[in-house]
């Protein structure tokens, strides 16, 4: 990434610490996307976990450094402008979820609501969107996990999900897959992070018992 697109992530220092951080990348560079709009920036996560240096503007001057960049075209997406940022919100429960914050500083839900948007050079377009996964035989009886670079939890995420499965199916096999190594064996299952039985699971593995609960209907056959 650093390669091909330049800096991808701004670190923050609190009382010399690195404290927080945000990522992002022009979705352009995602390998596992049958459709990529250009000259979009896209931020995968905004994190302050550390307890005393939150709630003190470091996660908004970050957010703000990133959005001043792309207006001003010093982004990854080299001297191109910018059309509009996505914000990918998901809430895994600690400090103040991803969604409210990006709507504090300005964005706006998108239909598909997993993301907010801010238009910087022009306004915002819709994804094409991708169709339903369908269930393929190779999966029937066995689970895919996805991990891939974008975020340093992604590995010891899928890690964690896997040891979920195991608990609740000791004997099904696991795959473990890298999409960016293997970017098809993702596009073929629509970006679901998790097949189980041939049913994508939609529970966020930090939900435990519900998701273990999806789980065990997916083994079992449910739907
Ligand atoms: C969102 C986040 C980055 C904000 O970091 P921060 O440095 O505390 O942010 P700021 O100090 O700039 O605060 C921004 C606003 O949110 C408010 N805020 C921050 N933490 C809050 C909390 N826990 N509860 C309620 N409001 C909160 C601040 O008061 C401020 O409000 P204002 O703009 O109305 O003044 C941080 O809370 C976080 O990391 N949340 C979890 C995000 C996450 O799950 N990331 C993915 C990890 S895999």
């Amino acid at each position: 990434m650093l390669g091909t697109y330049g800096s991808c992530a701004k670190i923050a220092y609190y009382k010399d610490r690195p404290v927080a951080q945000i990522l992002y990348y022009p979705e352009e560079a995602i390998k596992t996307r049958a459709f990529k709009r250009k000259e979009v920036l896209v931020i995968s996560c905004t994190y302050n976990p550390v307890a005393d240096a939150q709630k003190l503007g470091i996660g908004t001057r970050l957010l703000k450094s990133v959005i001043q960049d792309a207006r001003q075209k010093k982004t990854c997406l080299g001297n191109r402008p910018c059309k509009f940022i996505i914000a990918k919100a998901f809430n895994t429960g600690e400090a103040l979820p991803l969604p409210e914050f990006y709507r504090k500083n300005g964005f706006i839900p998108t239909p598909r609501n997993d993301a907010l948007y801010l238009p910087v050079a022009s306004s915002y377009e819709e994804e094409t969107p991708i169709r339903e996964y369908e269930p393929l035989p190779e999966d029937l009886g066995k689970a895919v996990v996805f991990y891939g670079p974008i975020c340093q939890f992604s590995f010891p995420f899928a890690n964690r999900i896997v040891d979920l499965v195991k608990q609740v199916a000791p004997n099904i096999t696991i795959e473990l897959v890298n999409e960016w190594e293997n970017p098809q064996e993702s596009i073929r299952r629509k970006n679901w992070w998790l097949i189980v039985n041939a049913k994508p699971i939609r529970t966020f593995f930090m939900a435990t018992e519900r998701f273990k609960q999806e789980v065990k209907e997916a083994v079992d056959g449910k739907t």
